[in-house]
């Protein structure tokens, strides 16, 4: 049996990602998959890209977060966000990423696999056909029957919507542990998932944790960043 830790859209949040790990020891687990989106938002990328980066075992792609920032850093025009408030965290971060994690961003794919003996995962920010797509576990069963029968994989490991679900369409699983660092459905604590694998079973427990949101909070304060992202870690919900 093979035990994995799903982790995505961590956004920066250190706090709530180190809670995550001191709680539930990485030595634990045989792999650590993170879906993307370590970017943005808060004020610790680089102790985020740090830890992934130093780590063995650890999956990780790029969100659309990374992306632009690449993007960014390599001189190009961002045309969106078009909310000030939004350009202004896309900016601050694209400035203060140190080298090595700028460099280990550029290495990163947006999409991965991982096979345990027949069975195959995909990893993918959005979905296995494109990595802007946000899959909601409401949105229509058509939509989830076309990724399960176009794709090789018995199991979608999904960011992007920072929604926690577990799905099992025709026989495929699709799983999103929801957002370590920026959930949105009014509960601020971090959200990430365990998955089990074996030749008999395939199972999946999603998690919410408290973390030291005050932290992220005197942080942006003291890199003079947007009060509303204060507000937003505060209280879970997305408010721009
Ligand atoms: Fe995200």
């Amino acid at each position: 049996m093979k035990k994995i830790l799903l982790l995505g859209d961590i956004h920066a949040n250190y706090p709530a990602f180190n809670a995550v790990v001191q709680q539930f020891r990485p030595d634990r687990f045989d792999f650590i998959i993170n879906t993307g989106d370590f970017t943005v938002y808060s004020t610790f990328p680089n102790e985020t890209i740090k830890w992934f980066r130093q780590r063995r075992k650890t999956i990780c792609i790029l969100g659309n977060t990374d992306r632009r920032i690449l993007r960014i850093l390599k001189g190009k025009k961002l045309r969106r966000p078009k909310k000030k408030e939004k350009r202004v965290m896309y900016f601050w971060t694209s400035e203060n990423l140190l080298p090595d994690n700028i460099e280990y961003l550029k290495s990163l794919p947006t999409q991965a696999d991982l096979s345990l003996g027949a069975i195959q995962i995909g990893v993918f920010h959005g979905t296995f056909d494109d990595a802007d797509e946000t899959l909601f576990p409401h949105d229509a069963e058509g939509r989830f029957i076309e990724l399960a029968n176009d794709s090789p994989y018995h199991i979608h490991i999904m960011g992007h919507s920072h929604v926690p679900y577990h799905k099992i369409v025709d026989g495929v699983h699709f799983i999103n542990p929801g957002s370590v660092g920026r959930m949105f459905d009014g509960d601020p604590r971090a959200s990430f998932a365990i998955l089990e694998v074996s030749s008999e079973r395939i199972s999946v427990k999603h998690f919410r944790i408290p973390y030291r949101v005050e932290e992220v909070v005197k942080s942006l304060k003291e890199c003079h960043l947007p009060d509303i992202y204060s507000e937003m870690f505060q209280t879970g919900q997305k408010l721009n």
